[in-house]
């Protein structure tokens, strides 16, 4: 049987390079993306990323054109799973919720092509409005609530007009990667280690998730 495919935005550190790693290990046909500059700047997070043996394309959420780019690069063939991550330092709205969502109207016809296809979304518990009891983070909040609207309101649409795609927003833990500091709580190789099969395994149409379901147990 021919492999799944996968393809990770923001490929080249943290999160987004330990699911990829995960997936590489399960034997999947793996893409990973990188920011254009990112790539030119010789940062080293590029050379961890191309020791996966992962093909490597470029998108930067903030310019549309590299993320259309990406996906004519990528083939006419099916996506089994998109998988959206991000950062949060500059431009949180663009980059959190904006880009993320052009990314899945460009591959969507690729997931289309792929029987049972999934889209998952590294959110966060701070983009939910009904656990949010203490204020705090202000814009990653507003940005994270944005994608996870967004991301319901597609999946909706979605399942109106008889789309076969699954919609899922995560909150994927307290994790020690740049964007925390290197602060972090949880443990990143325990959560990996049954990360992307269960990712695999998630099935619901749209699954705003406020806890890590990978972490525990
Ligand atoms: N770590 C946690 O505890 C935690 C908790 C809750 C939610 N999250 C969420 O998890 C996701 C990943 O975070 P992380 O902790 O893995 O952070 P990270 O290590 O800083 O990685 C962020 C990734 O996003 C990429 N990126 C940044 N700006 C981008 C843009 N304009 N276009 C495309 N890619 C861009 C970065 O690329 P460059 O290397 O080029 O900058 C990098 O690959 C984020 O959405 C974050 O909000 C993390």
């Amino acid at each position: 049987m021919a492999s799944k495919s996968v393809l990770i935005v923001g490929g080249n550190r943290g999160i987004g390079l330990n699911l990829l790693k995960a997936f590489v290990a399960e034997s999947w046909n793996v893409t990973g993306t990188v920011r254009p500059q990112t790539r030119r700047d010789d940062d080293p997070s590029i050379a961890d990323l191309e020791k996966t043996g992962a093909r490597i394309l470029e998108i930067d959420y903030l310019d549309e054109s590299t993320i259309e780019k990406a996906a004519i690069a990528y083939g006419n063939k099916p996506l089994d799973l998109l998988i959206n991550t991000n950062d949060m330092l500059v431009e949180k709205y663009r980059v959190m919720a904006v880009g993320p969502l052009l990314t899945i109207k460009h591959f969507l016809p690729k997931l289309e092509q792929a029987p049972g296809a999934k889209i998952v979304n590294i959110s966060s518990a701070f983009g939910s409005i009904s656990t949010n009891s203490f204020g705090t983070f202000m814009a990653y909040r507003i940005a994270k609530a944005a994608l996870n609207q967004g991301a319901v309101t597609m999946g909706r649409e979605w399942d109106k007009e008889g789309r076969k795609v699954t919609m899922i927003c995560v909150e994927p833990g307290f994790l020690s990667t740049r964007l925390t500091g290197w602060d972090g709580v949880d443990n990143m190789d325990k959560g990996m280690n049954s990360r992307s099969s269960r990712l695999e395994r998630g099935s619901r149409l749209v699954s705003i998730s406020v806890s890590a379901p990978w972490l525990d147990g």
